[in-house]
């Protein structure tokens, strides 16, 4: 066998036993390097008496290509073969379950909050806002309850101290939402608007107050109407309306017992009629009734007092406790967990974050 042919097996076996591209290189080294087993064949072509040297020459040539070729398929194969584990170790499996998420869910009173909104957005009132942190003037002068007036009192007002720990600038936590009636129609006088003017406002209210039905905050809504010639008809006709659309049925009946409050004028409370089976409560035509929040006239000194003119525009306001609502509504029998934050109770009572108030339905368009 010619030193040329023995050449050629071993670089042939020598690239089959190359297990990688490492290895492979290796052999390219040993046979097409510089100093390469190959390399030095061509060049001892020099030392070939003239008439050899052609012959020699183009043999070399044949099996340089051969191995030249075998090592490249050689290397595209061994690269082919990385690639291929190299995916097979990366692969992600995708069909593995999700891990479990956390789902947030609405609290009962943010719900009852998006009910009222929708109920009475339907009955064409608009949502107003005003400050947690309330002036005297607003929470309780304008509101036809001055100084010394009795019916402070009965509010279990928080006072804001000033930095000294002092009386302060007569700041309060607000103790219902009806300074917020006082702000809204601020608005309305000062940028002449027409009536009517229809909307509610819901919020935090503070009163220092704690017990199994009291809590020292709690939310209120509180809704204004103003429109020459409304009256307490109107009045009884949209609590109607709305108290129908709150519980979905039709058959509540609603009374209006005389009351006093000094921002209305005559002023009521409102009950629901109900029924107790077994110690549980139905709300609708029953023997018994429940009070849920305060309403009247806007007695003429509040519209004189924020420069409304009271012998042209008459309207109606009307307060109710929004605690109060969702736990008739859902069954809640304490208040208190309310903000207790105990997941237990929260997954009992919440709703789906997509749980949209469908109550609407029940409002005459
Ligand atoms: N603001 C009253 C309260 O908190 C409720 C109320 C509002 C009564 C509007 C009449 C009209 O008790």
């Amino acid at each position: 066998m010619s030193d040329l042919e023995t050449i050629r097996k071993e670089a042939t076996q020598a690239v089959a036993s190359a297990q990688d591209i490492d290895a492979l290189e290796k052999v390219r080294v040993a046979y097409l390097g510089k100093t390469g087993v190959i390399t030095s064949q061509m060049k001892s072509l020099g030392t070939l008496p003239p008439e050899e040297r052609k012959t020699f020459g183009a043999s070399v040539n044949v099996v340089k290509d051969e191995i030249t070729a075998l090592i490249e398929n050689t290397k595209q194969a061994l690269e082919t073969a990385a690639l291929s584990a190299r995916l097979a170790h990366e692969k992600i499996d995708i069909t593995l379950p999700v891990r479990p998420e956390q789902k947030g869910s609405i609290h009962p009173i943010t719900q009852v909050m998006e009910e009222l909104t929708a109920i009475f957005g339907a009955l064409g009132f608009t949502s107003e806002e005003g400050p947690d942190i309330e002036d005297d003037f607003h929470n309780f002068t304008a509101l036809n309850i001055p100084a010394n007036h009795p019916a402070r009192q009965m509010h279990d007002t928080f006072y804001i101290k000033d930095e000294k720990g002092e009386g302060g600038n007569g700041n309060v936590l607000r103790t219902h939402t009806s300074p917020v009636q006082i702000r809204v129609m601020e608005r309305f006088v000062k940028e002449k608007q027409q009536s009517p003017l229809r909307f509610i406002a819901m919020g935090r209210t503070y009163r220092c107050d704690s017990d199994m039905t009291h809590s020292p905050m709690f939310h209120q809504i509180e809704g204004l109407v103003i429109e020459e010639g409304v009256t307490m008809a109107n009045l009884k006709g949209c609590l109607t309306e709305f108290v129908r659309a709150f519980f979905g049925r039709d058959d509540i009946p609603l009374r209006f017992r005389p009351s006093f409050f000094p921002f209305t004028e005559p002023s009521a409370e409102v009950d629901i009629g109900c029924s107790w089976e077994n110690g549980e409560l139905k709300i609708g035509a029953g023997k018994s009734w429940l009070e849920i929040g305060g309403c009247g006239m806007i007695n003429p000194n509040v519209l004189k007092n924020v420069g409304l003119d009271s012998t042209k525009l008459q309207g109606f306001a009307f307060g109710m406790g929004i605690e109060r609502m969702a736990m008739l509504k859902y069954g809640i029998p304490d208040l208190r967990p309310m903000y207790e934050s105990d997941i237990r109770w929260l997954n009992h009572y919440n709703f789906g974050a997509l749980d949209i108030p469908s109550l609407v339905k029940g409002v005459a368009g």
